[in-house]
């Protein structure tokens, strides 16, 4: 508990081009969780690691990211949104956890065993300890929530074995977290292929629509959009493609499905699809237009960064203090 409030946290890897997906799935359900809970938000630099980065582009992917989250309208005052790296509690903790995982553990990583596939060249073994650095990020915070994805939850789960081994032999030193479900973003599916998830790694870029495409970028995606035989606009099992850009423009235009349907009962799939890139239009664009602004404004957005940075500095530094403590790790004051 912080300030009476229970501690919910969460965070996004700081590279490649977040999607329509990440925002309406995820970013955008985040912005009313501070009012019940204590929320920090990590730019989850230290995770991207694990793929090579270009420092170049690296630097500036992390800061429009933070940019981003504020930009949305993430309250910094209110929210606490830094970087990982910058509180260096973050590795020092996964050091001391990772001596409580197991090789066998990690194994059974379903999203290790498929990076490593992918990335084959480039098996570090940071890619391999990865759910423990996520495990300090989570526990550093004593959080008690953890909004996750499908894909996350084998992660959230090993921090529990985790915390819970931990706590077993050294007493409460940790919190242990629970998934945070709320109200579920949207799930929102690549336009070329409606049976997987709109992602940013997506080899096909017409499957998704990044953040920051342009309204002329949005437009032809949404044109070529897969969409199903029929020609009715409605929401049903057997026409993912129709239901996914339904979905995308309900969740949009703020609308219900049923809503939507109604809307495009008798309109043909050309102009409905006009009508699903305007919608993303209308939220994407304002969203670029404060970016663009707050990139501008350095000395705003560093005096930002250097005070939760403090504020998160604090709480995760207690939390280690104890674990090292506990460790029997001696302490010279
Ligand atoms: N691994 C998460 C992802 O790729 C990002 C992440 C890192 C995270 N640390 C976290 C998410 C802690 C929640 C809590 O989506």
């Amino acid at each position: 508990m912080i300030n009476d409030k229970k501690v919910l946290y969460s965070g996004m890897q700081a590279t490649g081009n977040l999607t329509l997906g990440n925002y309406l799935g995820a970013l955008k359900n985040w912005l009313t969780l501070n009012e019940e809970y204590e929320c920090f938000w990590g730019v989850m630099d230290l995770h991207s690691l694990t793929v090579r980065q270009v420092p170049s582009e690296f630097r500036k992917n992390a800061r429009n990211l933070l940019i981003l989250y504020i930009a949305a309208g993430l309250d910094p005052k209110k929210n606490c949104i830094y970087f990982q790296s910058h509180v260096s509690a973050h590795a020092e903790l996964a050091w001391l956890l990772n001596c409580f995982t197991y090789v066998g553990e990690l194994n059974r990583m379903t999203q290790y065993k498929e990076k490593a596939a992918k990335h084959a060249d480039n098996v570090n073994a940071g890619l391999f300890t990865y759910p423990v650095l996520m495990a300090a990020d989570i526990l550093l915070y004593q959080a008690d929530y953890v909004p996750v994805g499908k894909d996350q939850k084998q992660h959230l789960e090993i921090t529990r074995d985790i915390a819970e081994r931990f706590n077993a032999i050294y007493g409460d030193v940790f919190t242990i977290p629970e998934p945070y479900f709320g109200k579920g973003g949207t799930k929102i599916m690549s336009l070329q292929n409606p049976e997987q998830k709109m992602s940013k790694s997506d080899e096909n870029v017409n499957g998704s629509i990044y953040l920051m495409d342009d309204p002329d970028t949005i437009l032809r995606k949404c044109k070529r959009a897969v969409t199903d035989s029929g020609s009715e606009v409605c929401y049903r099992e057997d026409k993912p493609g129709v239901s996914n850009l339904l979905e995308i423009y309900a969740s949009c235009a703020g609308k219900s499905i049923e809503e939507a349907e109604k809307e495009f009962a008798g309109v043909g799939y050309g102009e409905f699809k006009t009508a699903v890139a305007e919608a993303v239009i209308a939220v994407l664009k304002p969203l670029q237009d404060e970016c663009s602004r707050l990139q501008k404004e350095k000395d705003y957005i560093d005096a930002l960064i250097k005070e939760n940075d403090e504020k998160a500095a604090y709480f995760a530094n207690k939390t280690l203090r104890k674990a090292k403590k506990k460790l029997g790790l001696t302490e010279v004051r």
